[in-house]
């Protein structure tokens, strides 16, 4: 008998209805459950509420857990994360389902953040995409290598709607907009979980961080968030909310204070809004020792806030094993109820008895697929796809791009060929070794590698600040960080400079200087690659600069003195095969800025969707709401992006332009490709509400349209507008519309919008 059938009957002695069970529906779900958990002692049932991570494997937090297998085999662990490969997964669970009293199968969960071996574009680019169905496809081929690595769980979608680029982790998220950042929770969460949790190339997604994590004061990681239950309903709790409708089945607390009380212990957010107001039915992690940290944060010992964030409506202890060590003396001294434990316990065997764990521990775990299923040409060609998609042309004068193929180009800059920085911060699985660096893409696609003369020119960062803290959390390897003096690496790429037609500079920040733990309180380019970018434009000739970053960055000289910018985040495995492409116009850039970008740190936040103000803006008189240093609009506004060719849009017409209750408005935009490139254009509907019973946003993204049109030709785009688009969150929390004066506006961007206006009666 081969070993995956013995373990089959050995489940099934032990669970005699699981094969009808496994597939019953919810009744048949209960009473597997039910019947589990009337053998399981109050240590068993502690036990599945404890998440440690694996071993030998990247640890994502301040410390890795110990004796794992131990705990395994004594019914003290419910699930390991941040292990993969079937050989490492199958250790483990073989050790649960032969070796622990009630044969239990463990869950294993994964930081799968933007792909698992294939990378595709970090989150906040793959967001630039505005295509949800790219979007839901990386998260399928993410889900299928992943699961082939035997990972059941994986950590995201993070659809924390993040105002402050200071923050690293807005790499992790899709921007500012809760409406397209609800669009594409859901889109992830549909291509992780595909149609049956039971399907071996499926997996349970996970949102995170719940909730309010992108909030945090002064953009500081992991700092406190106070905030207006209406400016919480209205921006930042929708993408949770549509990533648990799309049938997420778990969720994860954020580590952030939360209006006095941290997630992880607020009952009401994981109880009255999460369970009672959305039904959710799914279970809870907390985030990597946010149980113990509830100490930090002032509410109490161990066993005190191990108590408090079970009662709240946490499910499981992520690494912090407050719930291991403490609950059972809790249940004996009367401060936890049996009904807690059983609550969370059985969240947490539903999601093993989802994903098919009790039918198949091994559903996941197979070698053969996993030396199959990843990095194929197919999932290759998407991640170069997705790339393509996910870039933003922001400026593009004398329309220097694209290159011409006969043009000698001087490639200069730390992150021209560079392969761990190109596959982005969060990356676990992922072999840098197979990314394609800018140079390697630019060479293939030259054709004649003499075309592309490569000089690094600078370190990423030379600020002593940064560069001991660097080495102290090792990032970079002690000692001098610089591979030749500074000023040798600018007269090398001057030489290579004098040699060319053109020059791209390729700047920004490397992996470790966004993602988790990665807030800087200055989101410029790093002096350094400044000074060189300074030499290099000051050679008069044209120079592109390409930017390789996790978030927003201040660019005001370079908006001045590039003739080119094109924004290409973190590109991942293909990243500079796809910039190549890009670059020489194979592809033509369609991506648009789902965060603005600042002028200026001082603006922060600064974001498309913010109210009018009493005194709105008026060059002419000093008493509005301004700065006299610097203006109030970012850079880039939120919505922006360029394209190689060059298009118009015309004022929205409405078919109707009063209307009452439940009639439709539709209103039509004639996009027109006036320029000599064919090209995508991505038309955006924005409402505002002058006049309301609450102050409303200036506008609010309500639809778009991706319209592809060859040179001179035109489509007309059509939006319904229903009274759903008018509604927003009232004193009461009541979500309804007031009736009014609506101004539908259209355009390419948040900013360069054209209106036509309607009245809408909510009766006759
Ligand atoms: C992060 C989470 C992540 C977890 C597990 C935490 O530090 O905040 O996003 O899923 O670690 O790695």
């Amino acid at each position: 008998m081969q070993p995956r059938s013995i373990v089959f009957v050995l489940l099934a002695s032990l669970f005699p209805f699981l094969g009808k069970a496994q597939s019953g529906g919810h009744a048949a779900m209960d009473q597997f459950v039910s019947g589990l958990m009337k053998k399981m002692t109050l240590d068993e049932k502690i036990g599945q509420l404890n998440l440690p991570t694996g071993g030998n494997f990247t640890i994502t937090g301040p410390q890795p857990s110990q004796d794992v297998e131990d705990k395994i085999r004594k019914g003290e662990v419910g699930g390991v994360f941040s292990i993969y490969t079937p050989e490492a997964i199958r250790k483990e669970q073989d050790i649960a389902v032969h070796e622990s009293r009630l044969h239990i199968p463990l869950i294993i969960g994964l930081d799968v953040i933007h792909g698992h071996k294939t990378i595709f574009p970090i989150p906040l680019g793959m967001s630039c995409t505005w295509d949800t169905t790219l979007i839901e496809d990386a998260a399928r081929i993410a889900a299928t290598e992943a699961s082939a690595d035997g990972v059941d769980w994986v950590f995201s979608p993070m659809v924390d709607i993040a105002r402050d680029p200071r923050w690293g982790r807005v790499a992790e998220g899709s921007g500012e907009d809760p409406w397209l950042g609800s669009l594409i929770a859901a889109a992830v969460v549909r291509g992780y979980q595909g149609k049956s949790l039971e399907d071996t190339n499926t997996v349970m997604a996970c949102v995170k961080h719940f909730a309010l994590y992108g909030a945090v004061e002064g953009g500081r990681e992991y700092n406190s968030v106070d905030m207006s239950p209406l400016k919480m309903y209205q921006y930042y709790l929708p993408p949770y909310h549509a990533a648990l409708e799309a049938g997420a089945g778990s969720i994860m607390t954020s580590f952030n204070d939360l209006d006095g009380l941290p997630s992880t212990a607020n009952h009401w957010l994981l109880t009255d809004l999460l369970r009672k107001q959305w039904g959710f039915r799914g279970f809870v992690v907390s985030d990597y020792t946010a149980v113990s940290e509830l100490s930090n944060h002032g509410l109490g010992d161990l066993q005190a806030v191990s108590a408090r964030a079970l009662k709240a409506g946490t499910d499981m202890d992520m690494v912090s094993e407050g719930f291991l060590k403490t609950l059972k003396k809790s249940v004996q001294e009367g401060k936890v109820s049996m009904a807690d434990i059983d609550r969370a316990c059985r969240l947490v065997l539903e999601a093993k008895y989802k994903l098919g764990l009790f039918k198949n521990p091994y559903l996941r775990i197979n070698e053969q697929r996993a030396h199959a299923s990843m990095t194929t040409p197919e999932s290759l060609e998407m991640a170069k796809k997705v790339a393509e998609h996910s870039f933003v042309l922001l400026k593009n004068e004398n329309q220097t791009l694209p290159l011409s193929r006969s043009s000698t180009i001087a490639l200069v800059g730390p992150l021209a060929d560079d392969q761990d920085d190109l596959q982005g911060a969060w990356v676990l699985a992922g072999d840098p070794k197979k990314v394609i660096t800018i140079r390697q893409g630019l060479d293939q696609a030259a054709g004649d590698s003499s075309r592309v003369i490569y000089a690094r020119g600078s370190d990423i960062t030379d600020d002593p600040f940064m560069v001991e803290k660097m080495i102290r959390y090792h990032l970079l390897p002690p000692g001098p960080p610089r591979q030749k003096d500074s000023a040798g690496m600018v007269r090398e790429a001057l030489q290579a400079a004098s040699k060319a037609d053109v020059i791209v500079a390729v700047l920004g920040e490397s992996e470790s200087m966004s993602g988790e733990a990665a807030s800087r309180s200055d989101i410029g380019i790093p002096a350094c690659q400044e000074s060189l970018l300074h030499a290099l434009v000051a050679t008069g000739k044209p120079v592109v600069l390409v930017l390789v970053n996790g978030r927003p960055l201040t660019l005001p000289w370079e908006e001045s003195h590039c003739a080119a910018i094109l924004e290409t985040w973190a590109g991942g495995t293909e990243g500079g095969a796809a910039i190549a492409d890009v670059l020489y116009g194979a592809y033509n850039p369609s991506g648009k800025l789902t965060m603005s970008f600042p002028l200026s740190v001082g603006q922060i936040p600064v974001y498309y969707n913010h109210k009018n103000t009493g005194r709105p803006f008026d060059p002419n008189n000093k008493y509005t709401s301004q700065y006299l240093d610097i203006p109030n609009d970012p850079l880039f506004p939120f919505g922006f992006g360029l394209s190689y060719t060059s298009f118009s849009c015309s004022a929205p017409s409405l078919d109707r332009t009063r209307l009452t209750g439940d009639q439709q408005a539709v209103a039509t935009v004639t996009v027109t490709n006036t320029g000599k490139y064919p090209g995508t254009e991505t038309v955006q509907l924005y409402i505002s509400q002058p006049t309301a019973t609450l102050t409303r946003s200036v506008e609010d993204l309500k639809g778009f349209r991706k319209v592809f049109l060859e040179p001179g030709k035109s489509a007309q785009v059509r939006f319904t507008i229903t009274p759903d688009d008018l509604k927003y969150y009232h004193m009461n929390l009541d979500y309804d519309w007031d009736p009014g004066t609506f101004i539908i506006r259209t355009g390419p961007n948040s900013r360069d919008v054209q209106s036509a206006s309607l009245v809408w009666k909510k009766g006759p």
